[in-house]
């Protein structure tokens, strides 16, 4: 017998421009002229029932009188549509109007469809191109940049799926008029975290001007989306896989994602976030990471944002604990933490250590104090 050694060392290069602005459907098709995505003339768009109009079918009529083939794939809004029955169902859609792997998928939406639709792009064919069109704060502030795609399960949020770059992220402002306030709120809380992990500056720009974010004013919005990208971009450059300083990014999620799934999603992401954040600063406050004064900060400047940080009665408490251990960062059957020092800044425990593990009872004991 012999064996063979198969050499397969990579060099890739997945870097991609991420560009902020006003109205970017017309820049897009532009772009696609220019050869953005190479010779493909077939784009799949892949949008939900609230975007659909408003973003999804504008930018396939633009499509189309650039001369491309092109067709809209529309799923129901909501957290509760991204399984892996929702990617099965634009997957057969997308077989049956003949797509192959000549194609580009087009995301347009919020963090729902760029996470599910970067998904199916990562497995269509083996994996094709896609682009994400963000049209919400939360999209803009997380879910667009950064390459996690995923479904939701049953169990939890984003078990399943893979990292696969977009060829480019447009983050259009102007979409973020025609959001309710309770999902601009929602997208405030990743806004927030990523002040509380890297920035003291732009957490105190957030005390001063959410008013004027919350009535979208240009200066404000502008500078949340660029710093939100800065922070996120920062860390994803350093540790696109998270073997290490990505976790930063999952800043108040232990908690956060439990009460999500828990709440079988009457809590959008972000109001589950606001929760999490305020048990993770509790712990970091309990364990001398920050003082209290701070930990009182963030969660006021959550509740400006127009977001509780008070777990809801109809959530079981013991049932939040046990939740706690469907989190990504567990290790040897160990909760870990990523923890805020101060504000602007995470705990590095170890170099490259982020996460801490944190026994049972403290996890607990946070949970049953917190209002
Ligand atoms: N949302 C966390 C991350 O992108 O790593």
């Amino acid at each position: 017998m012999s064996i063979l050694n198969l050499e397969l060392k990579k060099v890739v290069d997945d870097s991609y421009e991420i560009e902020i602005g006003y109205e970017l459907m017309d820049k897009l098709v532009e772009d696609l002229e220019k050869g953005l995505v190479g010779n493909i003339r077939r784009f799949a768009v892949i949008t939900d029932s609230n975007v659909r109009d408003l973003y999804g079918k504008p930018i396939c009529e633009r499509l189309i009188r650039a001369g491309y083939g092109v067709d809209l794939f529309v799923f129901a809004a909501g957290e509760k549509s991204k399984t892996r029955e929702t990617k099965a169902n634009v997957e057969d859609a997308m077989l049956e109007k003949g797509y192959r792997r000549d194609c580009c998928i087009i995301a347009v939406g919020g963090g729902v469809v760029t996470d599910l639709a970067g998904f199916v792009a990562g497995t269509y064919g083996r994996g094709v191109p896609f682009i994400n069109y963000a049209t919400t704060l939360l999209a803009a502030a997380d879910a667009s940049v950064g390459g996690k795609t995923a479904v939701d399960t049953p169990l939890a949020t984003n078990l399943i799926g893979l990292f696969y770059q977009p060829s480019k992220v447009y983050i259009d402002i102007a979409a973020w008029k025609s959001l309710p306030q309770r999902q601009l709120s929602s997208g405030m809380a990743e806004t927030i975290k990523h002040a509380c992990l890297a920035s003291y500056d732009m957490f105190t720009f957030l005390e001063q001007n959410m008013e004027h974010i919350l009535e979208c004013q240009k200066f404000a919005c502008e500078y949340i989306a660029e710093n939100n990208c800065k922070i996120k971009y920062n860390v994803v450059m350093k540790d696109e896989r998270e073997s290490g300083l990505r976790e930063v990014l999952n800043l108040g999620h232990t908690v956060g994602r439990a009460i999500e799934t828990l709440s079988d999603y009457r809590l959008l992401h972000g109001e589950a976030l606001a929760i999490g954040m305020a048990a993770q600063v509790q712990l970091s406050a309990r364990l001398g990471y920050m003082s209290e004064e701070e930990a009182h900060r963030v969660c006021t400047l959550y509740q400006k944002a127009g977001l509780s940080t008070k777990i809801p009665d109809y959530i079981d408490r013991e049932e939040l604990v046990k939740k706690l251990y469907t989190d990504k960062k567990v290790r040897d059957g160990k909760l870990r933490f990523v923890l805020q020092k101060g504000i602007g800044d995470v705990v590095e425990f170890a170099p490259g250590v982020f996460a801490k593990p944190i026994e049972e009872e403290l996890a607990r004991e946070i949970i049953m104090e917190l209002e």
